[in-house]
């Protein structure tokens, strides 16, 4: 039995179209159980242009939707950018930041990321904030160093609300960058161990760390998600791949609920 309300988020990343996430939603909506909702919280997060469709489509469903990334700064000239505010106006309640696709890809720094929290944070929007290791920092024996690097720039983004974590404003998302998408999850004691350390990294930077949601995210499937998330600090799931797919993320909420 947790303490903590299991929290499973589905990453879309850069996929979906009109026609696909109309079925794709529709079937998260009539598959999913109200008595579910009650015990978990599940969250979709669609690429910006479908946001609104996610909004119509899930409205008085019970799961929530969110960002996969915002920006930084208020507003004005920065094209192709799309501002925290942007998203809370249009009732977005979750923003993923500090991915390691986009700290990858983009360029993203834990500064940057910082920034972000702080921006989204103060619009009121949950942050689900991504920390993990690459391959070659895990065998170099850094994991902890780096988690604790990237903890503590997301906890100092907080700004005021930093002092006590809540958890409705801030979900950790530990993602080995060497997991994601790769089909090779962590081992449920790699992922408790690592869980553990990042819980202690927050409760020693603010009160309200042991109440602090952690994710796993890094090739969770209907096949290992039981045996991640009955780990005593695996909060649930931030779902890649099998999120796109219904009967799979459905599964996935399930093997959360079942733990709560
Ligand atoms: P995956 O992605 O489940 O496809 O490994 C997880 C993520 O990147 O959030």
């Amino acid at each position: 039995m947790k303490t903590r309300k299991p929290f499973v988020a589905g990453n879309w990343k850069m996929n979906g179209d009109i026609v696909f996430n109309d079925h794709l939603l529709g079937a998260l909506r009539s598959g999913v159980e109200r008595a579910l909702l009650s015990r978990i919280d599940v969250v979709v997060c669609p690429p910006f242009p479908y946001l609104g469709q996610a909004s119509s489509l899930l409205r008085d469903c019970g799961i929530d939707w969110g960002a996969q990334n915002a920006c930084a700064l208020p507003n004005g000239a920065y094209t192709g950018e799309v501002s925290a505010a942007m998203l809370a106006d249009l009732g977005c309640r979750w923003v993923i930041l500090g991915h390691s696709e986009r700290r990858q890809i983009a360029g993203e720094t834990d500064e940057l990321v910082a920034a972000k929290v702080a921006m989204s944070a103060s619009l009121g929007l949950g942050v689900i904030a991504c920390v993990g290791e690459t391959l070659g920092e895990r065998e170099a024996g850094d994991t902890e160093r780096v988690l604790a690097r990237q903890v503590d720039a997301i906890v100092s983004g907080l700004g005021e609300q930093r002092l006590t974590l809540r958890a409705e404003c801030l979900v950790v998302a530990y993602e080995p960058v060497w997991a994601i998408g790769t089909g090779r999850s962590a081992s449920p004691q790699m992922a408790q161990e690592a869980h553990a350390f990042i819980r202690s990294r927050l409760a020693s930077l603010a009160s309200g760390g042991q109440q602090t949601r952690i994710l796993y995210g890094g090739s969770v499937k209907p096949e290992n998600a039981a045996s991640l998330f009955e780990m005593p600090d695996v909060d649930g799931g931030l779902i890649g791949g099998a999120s796109l797919i219904a009967d799979d993320f459905l599964a996935i909420c399930r093997a959360a609920a079942a733990l709560s």
